[in-house]
Parts: structure tokens; sequence; C-alpha cells
């Protein structure tokens, strides 16, 4: 089930035009006041003016001024948790905090219970987020049965089943050989191969990021080295398999150095970052809220400002939230016993805003991150607003001032420690396979019927 049979057994939802907002689609070098018209589940046009006699009747109007027209949000790291932590989250809530972010198409990472590594579970997914997903879910696939890094999962099934990419997020591929012959069978297979990299051996013990920080707090520190000696290994092997490369949420100075040079050797490497580790230092775990342990976990200044550079000279792909929902039970306890993971879909636009504000990247950049380029690394549909293309869209308001509150949290999770931040930028009006799944803009006027 995918979502083509989703669209066959659905309603066609109402054409809608958007007009007169700022559009920015990078995938088609467009910048400019334009409104958009959606149609059968279709971008139909994109232009200065629409007029009223090119509207299909019935269009809903969005009046767009002062606002951002952008292609939706794609999310290449989610943890959804379904099957199997539904008290976490699951795909209904996880897909409506994904709405409400802004985002129309996430994939969802693997290491449920049980884990996402054969045909069975890539098809529950798939047929529950056809039942009560509200934006498009894309499962990841297991690179090894039950995680457990010690034989293939069935990589082909899998990609029969409907699998855009291979993982085991949450655990490192440990075995180098293991890890040669996933990326021999995922070249084979096309598909991209994502590594959690983290040394087991290195990372043994650690909940923060090893340095005076973690002194301070008194807690055990994971090196930097434990991501970039993972990096460098599988940047070997990805030169010896041709298989293609991504490193998920990268976090230290050493990681970016290494994926810069293997680009620069041509090899076929991406990368993610995430909203938090480009926004919080390891200062923040001295707090000793829970809420900042994450793995990777939260780095030092320096690494921060090497991400920066990253994301400027474009060795950083694209962003992607590792949103991963915990429970009160798993993350209201010490420090060393909590869970690793935050949430992420419902902050992501406002972090990254920041960086626009800081002049790390332009708008068009930020978007291009979000859409475009995470949408070719995964060869997923979206990502553009060219006419044909789905009828993913996001209207944002990059003034709207608001304040993370975690009684209004969509997500059934809150493990966020930007409870209580003032942020700024917020996705007004989502819309996926032209239905609104996310609407802050107030009722919706009818455009006036075309003449006949
Ligand atoms: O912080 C994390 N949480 N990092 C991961 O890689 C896994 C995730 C989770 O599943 O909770
Ligand atoms: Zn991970």
């Amino acid at each position: 089930m995918n979502d083509e049979i989703r669209q066959s057994e659905g309603s066609v939802p109402p054409p809608l035009l958007i007009r007169g907002g700022r559009v920015i689609d990078p995938a088609a070098g467009l910048d400019g006041c334009a409104d958009v018209l959606l149609a059968g589940g279709r971008v139909v046009a994109v232009s200065p003016h629409i007029s009223d006699g090119q509207v299909p009747p019935g269009a809903r109007l969005v009046r767009a001024s002062g606002l951002v027209v952008c292609p939706g949000f794609i999310d290449l790291h989610v943890h959804l948790r379904e099957p199997g932590h539904e008290y976490k989250e699951d795909i209904a809530s996880g897909t409506r905090a994904a709405a409400a972010g802004g985002f129309t198409t996430v994939c969802c990472m693997p290491n449920t219970t049980p884990p996402n590594d054969c045909r069975a579970v890539t098809e529950l997914v798939l047929r529950r987020a056809a039942e009560v997903g509200v934006v498009r879910v894309r499962p990841i696939g297991a690179i090894s049965q039950g995680l457990r890094g010690e034989a293939l999962a069935e990589m082909a099934e899998l990609k029969e089943a409907g699998v855009v990419a291979f993982s085991d997020d949450g655990r490192p591929v440990m075995n180098a050989e293991l890890m040669r012959r996933a990326m021999e069978y995922a070249r084979m297979l096309g598909l991209p191969l994502v590594q959690h990299a983290e040394d087991l051996s290195l990372s043994a013990g650690g909940v923060m990021n090893e340095g005076p920080a973690a002194t301070r707090a008194g807690l055990r520190g994971q090196p930097a080295c434990a991501e970039s000696v993972m990096v460098l290994r599988d940047l070997e092997l990805c030169a010896l398999t041709g298989a293609r490369y991504h490193v998920a949420h990268i976090s230290t100075a050493a990681s970016v150095r290494a994926v810069r040079e293997a680009k620069r050797a041509g090899l076929p490497v991406s990368c993610e970052v995430t909203p938090h580790h480009l926004t919080l230092t390891d200062a923040a775990c001295c707090s000793y809220d829970t809420a900042t342990k994450v793995a990777p976990p939260l780095r030092s200044e320096a690494d921060v400002a090497a991400l920066k550079e990253g994301l400027a000279d474009g060795t950083i792909d694209c962003f992607a939230t590792d949103h991963a929902p915990h429970a009160p039970q798993d993350k209201q306890v010490e420090f060393d016993r909590a869970a690793f993971g935050m949430i992420g879909l419902e902050t992501a636009l406002p972090l990254l805003l920041r960086l626009v504000e800081e002049r790390v990247i332009s708008l068009p950049d930020m978007i291009a991150r979000l859409t475009s380029r995470p949408a070719t690394l995964f060869g997923l549909p979206g990502g553009s607003l060219r006419p044909g293309s789905p009828a993913d869209v996001t209207v944002l308001d990059l003034q709207r001032v608001w304040t993370v509150d975690g009684t209004t949290i969509r997500s059934k999770s809150r493990n966020t420690p930007f409870v209580g931040w003032q942020v700024r930028g917020r996705a007004v009006l989502t819309v996926c396979r032209g239905e609104v799944v996310h609407d802050e803009m107030g009722p919706l006027p009818t455009a006036p019927p075309a003449p006949r």
C-alpha cells in the first residue's frame, strides 16, 4: 500500500489557489511574488498572476501576501515509534506533528518493535500511514536483522515492499565486513545507506559529549572521535563499493572535514544535520535536563561552528530532525539512565531560521535543504512546485513570534529542551496531496467562480 493507492481511494480535495505569496522554490530557481494553483493532487501552475478565469470552480482561496510559499518540507529522519512504542508516538500523532511543523513527507526509522527488517513490517507501516497518516510516510528499512548488526536484513525484499533507504539508526553497524556487504547490496538496489556513526567501543558509557562541560557536570563523556572514526571507516568502504552513503545527524568538526574531503574526491556521500545540534552545545547538558540527552550528543562550540561552515560551503546537504519521542518514564529519571533523543518536528523551522538571521545561509538555501535536497537524496517525489509536482505546499509566516508550549505540542511526547523558548517563524498552512492538513490561517474563503 502506498501513496498511489491512498490517492485512488481518497476523495479528491477541492482546488486551492494560494495567492500573492513570496514563492520560494529552489529547485526551479524561483523566488518572487506569485500565485500557486493546486488541483487534482498536483501543482497546476505557478505564475505572477493567475487570473480568475484560470481558476477551476469551487477552488479555495488562500491569501498569502506577506507570507512565504514553498514546497512541503521533507524530513529524512524521524522516529514514529509504530509499531511497538505507541505510548511515545504513533503514525497518527507523529504525522500531525509533522504537518504542524510544515513537513509533508517524513521518512521513518526502523527501530520499532518489531524492527522494520522485513516486508511485513514495511507493509504495516505503509498501511497504517495510508489509514491514519496526514502526511506522506516513507519507511527506512533495517540494514541488519533485528538491528543486531550480525546478519543482513532482506534488503531486496524491503526495497520491493517500499523502503527508500536502509539504516540501523539508533545503533551503528559496528562490523565493517557486514557494512561492506550492506553497501554492495545497497549499491545494487540503488538505495542509500544511512549510518548512525558511533563507534561503540569509544562511546561506551558516555551520556554527553566528552570535554570540559562533561567534567563540569560530572557526567561521563563520549569523545567526538567516536563519530568521525566511524565516518572515516565508512568512507573507505564507500570508496571500495561505490554505494551511496549518508551520514545521519552529523555532529562533529572532524566528521564534516571527512565528508568535505570525500566529496572533493568524488565519493557518493551525503549528510544531514539536526536543528538541535546547530542550536545547542554540550553546555546545555550541565542543566541535567534529560531532554538535552541525545545521540549523537550535543557538541562543543567549535563543533557547532564547523557544522555551520559545512552548511555554508555545501558539505552538509540537508536538515533532518531526528524527531525522537520519549515518554516521561523514559526521561524523568537520572541523566545517566535517561533515553537518548528529543522531539523536533514542531520546532525545526524557527530554530533553522536563526541560521538565516545569523547569515550562515540564505532563506532559499534553508528551504532547499528542507525540500529539494532531501527529495533528491532519497529519490522522493515532491520538493518542488514545478507544474505536475505533487500538491505538497507549506506556507510560512516568518514574522510570527510564538512560545514553545508543552501543552500545545502535537506529538504524544514532550521531550524537548525548547519548551518556554520564544521563537520566530511558523508554518501557518500545510497542504499535502492537495489537502489542507494543518491550518493556522483561519477559514479559507472560496475564490470567485470563473466566468463562463
Ligand atoms: O537521540 C537519538 N534517539 N538518537 C538516535 O539515533 C535514536 C533516537 C531514538 O530512537 O530515540
Ligand atoms: Zn541516529
